[in-house]
């Protein structure tokens, strides 16, 4: 029998957590949610508790003092602090895997050397920590070049430089100045081809693969400007046949998981594959150890099955079979003017009911008394669903142009690639 009225907690306080707790209101045996530290919309599906995402050792006293059978991860610094080590510690309940288990994302070098041992097939790649070096072996080779920073960098650690000037900036940003950190960087080969995010729930050697997304990366229309967190997303991708899913499912999704069995750091949690189809197949850009965002937002609203079925099957290394929609489901990131560099905070946001079903709070708060304030540089994610992308597109914008905000932008092109 399946335990009922269950206690979760999830911890993080982005859309991709909001999504969750979505889903999570779904399941027939969930009785009461709590996040940990949640944001304003999070607080009306949720009860908000005021701990850090890294403050793993009073997330798991909060988890024993209050009864929590099971607590899901969102955030990679929770993960880094260690929270799953924690909690297994003290045998309790966790979705997501061993901050040992998770240097697959926060290591570029650990992930490199997984794929290289282990056949997955992705771009040839060398490291770096001496700035004189690296620029020289950029210099030999053609361009555009992928210099990535090797440590976690809130997705803003990778330049594809079209330029040679461009590439020595970068990296005398990352080697010389020390922006994040010690600094190790990767100097990548150019993957060609159209992009997509392919997360799997994976126990062990047990891989239950999730529906595929499309991040959109860059802050402006036409894949123009910096590197963002995510501006939209869309699922599923038409572009991606199944013959292509099982070949990614197969050759990389299957094999990292068995990978990290051998190495001795069985995973336990998201497998996130971002991924690049190239005129070769699907080849690895990045591994994340946790649920993409904005991906989350568009892909659990097309699963049908209990989201903690999968989650209790993960932890428990059980089989677990996945139904899914045949919807389609488009979201629109909302974010703050400037952002993804310096933005304000604290504008008002009218025009949004509390609890909107397709609406994921990324960054907001309210004030004393009650108006709903920016909070963050990406704010909201406006979801619409449809039988179609186009249906679902439309949708979203309808809903956008109600929202009321003076500094807010968004791209219009979401999906654009694969729009009728
Ligand atoms: P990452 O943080 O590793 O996902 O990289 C951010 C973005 O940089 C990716 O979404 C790609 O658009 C681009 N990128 C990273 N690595 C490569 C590569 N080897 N070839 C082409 N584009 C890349
Ligand atoms: N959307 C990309 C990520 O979650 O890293």
């Amino acid at each position: 029998m399946k335990k009922k009225n269950q206690k979760i907690l999830v911890v993080g306080s982005g859309g991709r957590e909001h999504a969750i707790i979505k889903a999570l209101h779904r399941s027939e045996r969930v009785d009461k949610i709590y996040a940990a530290p949640g944001n304003a919309g999070i607080a009306d599906e949720a009860e908000c508790i005021a701990i850090g995402v890294e403050d793993v050792k009073s997330l798991a006293d909060f988890a024993e003092q209050n009864g929590i059978d099971l607590t899901v991860v969102g955030p990679e610094a929770a993960l880094a602090a260690g929270i799953t080590n924690e909690f297994q510690k003290r045998g309790l309940k966790i979705f997501g895997p061993t901050a040992e288990a998770a240097r697959i994302e926060s290591s570029k070098e650990f992930a490199k050397q997984l794929m290289e041992k282990y056949g997955i097939p992705t771009g040839g790649y060398e490291s770096f920590t001496d700035y004189a070096e690296a620029l020289a072996y950029v210099k030999n080779r053609p361009l555009p070049a992928v210099i990535k920073y090797d440590g976690l960098a809130a997705g803003k650690g990778v330049v594809v430089a079209q330029s040679y000037e461009e590439a020595d900036a970068a990296l005398k940003d990352m080697l010389l100045d020390g922006t994040f950190g010690e600094g190790k960087v990767i100097i990548e080969e150019f993957l060609d081809g159209p992009e997509f995010s392919f997360m799997c729930v994976v126990s062990g050697e047990k891989v239950y693969p999730l529906a595929i997304a499309q991040d959109h990366k860059r802050a402006y229309d036409g894949d123009k400007g910096p590197n963002t967190g995510g501006m939209g997303a869309y699922s599923p991708v038409p572009f991606i046949t199944e013959e292509i899913r099982q070949q990614a499912l197969e050759n990389v999704m299957k094999k990292a998981a068995a990978g990290l069995v051998k190495e001795g750091v069985p995973f336990t949690g998201v497998l996130y594959g971002g991924l690049i189809l190239t005129k070769d197949g699907p080849k690895v850009i990045e591994f994340n150890a946790r649920f993409g965002d904005p991906e989350t937002e568009v892909v659990l609203p097309r699963l049908e099955s209990d989201i903690l079925d999968l989650f209790e099957a993960a932890v428990e290394n059980e089989d677990c079979e996945l139904q899914w929609s045949d919807k389609a489901c488009l979201g629109i990131v909302l974010a703050s003017e400037g952002y993804p560099g310096s933005y304000r905070k604290g504008a008002e946001i009218k025009g949004l009911e509390p609890g909107d079903k397709t609406t994921c709070h990324m960054g907001t708060k309210r004030d004393e008394a009650g108006k709903l304030l920016t909070a963050g540089g990406r704010v909201l994610m406006v979801i619409g669903e449809g039988k179609d992308l186009n249906e679902a597109r439309a949708n979203a914008l309808d809903k956008i142009a109600r929202i009321d905000c003076e500094s807010l932008f968004y791209r219009t092109d979401i999906g654009k690639q694969v729009l009728g």
